[in-house]
């Protein structure tokens, strides 16, 4: 727990930065790491630019999957999620676009687009730490209350909560938010080999009381986590607020 949005920032991207860095990822061995959009990681995102121009990290082997995707929206709309990592993170840093991975929520066929990207997870050897945001239904990626746990890529409508909240980034006009995701699922995330999760701000408080104080359910998909072995959860003051 920290005091705010800022310091959560500060810590989990020293933690991603050392973890990276004690790695010693090759061009034959990447770091594989998973990546979230949303308001939440930006503080991440920020302290990490701030550690690679200061020659602190380079994530020149670093292999990225992210964790989501509208269906439908043009890629180089400015809410797509492909826009806002190439915005607020991957421009910044060093990242080869080849070692990049983003859902194609245009593909033509989304159900291949969905399986080649487990496959593509396998073929750079399953992700080594996955850092995740969630939803103020307690969903990780966008895994609504009611995915399976054991589910893997897909795509999935988009629950009217996560519309609602998502509006704010088309206007406030909730006609302007796709209804449809690819994302990674529940299964996926818990074959990571590590899972960050940045939970800040009293939106988030009640899923994460849900998540970590109640039993493992369908419901609130953060909490599989219980059942990671090695799975990390960074919240601000505000958040615990129902702890
Ligand atoms: C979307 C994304 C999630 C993200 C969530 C929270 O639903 N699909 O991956 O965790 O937004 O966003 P924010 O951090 O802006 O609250």
């Amino acid at each position: 727990i920290r005091d705010d949005p800022a310091s959560v920032g500060t810590y989990i991207g020293d933690y991603i930065a050392k973890r990276i860095n004690d790695f010693k990822p090759t061009p034959e061995r990447p770091f594989v790491l998973g990546l979230p959009t949303g308001s939440s990681p930006i503080p991440t995102y920020k302290h990490l630019i701030g550690l690679h121009k200061a020659g602190k990290i380079s994530f020149e082997n670093v292999v990225t999957f992210n964790m989501d995707e509208y269906v439908g929206l043009p890629q180089d709309h400015s809410e797509s999620y492909h826009t806002f990592m190439f915005r607020e993170f991957f421009s910044h840093i060093d990242i080869p676009p080849k070692n990049v991975h983003i859902l194609n929520g245009n593909a033509v066929d989304l159900i291949g687009e969905c399986k080649a990207y487990e496959q593509a997870i396998k073929d750079a050897g399953g992700i080594e730490l996955f850092l995740g945001g969630i939803g103020e239904d307690g969903h990780i990626a966008f895994n609504e209350p009611g995915s399976s746990l054991t589910s893997r890529t897909r795509i999935k409508t988009l629950a009217y909560d996560t519309i609602q909240a998502n509006a704010r980034f088309f206007g406030n006009d909730i006609s302007k938010v796709p209804r449809m995701a690819l994302t990674v699922g529940v299964q996926t995330v818990m074959d990571s080999r590590e899972v960050v999760v940045v939970v800040t701000g009293l939106r988030k408080a009640l899923a994460l009381s849900k998540a970590i104080e109640e039993g493992v359910n369908h419901l609130w998909t953060l909490s599989a986590l219980q059942l990671h072995p090695w799975a990390l959860i960074v919240a601000d003051e505000d958040a615990t607020n129902e702890l």
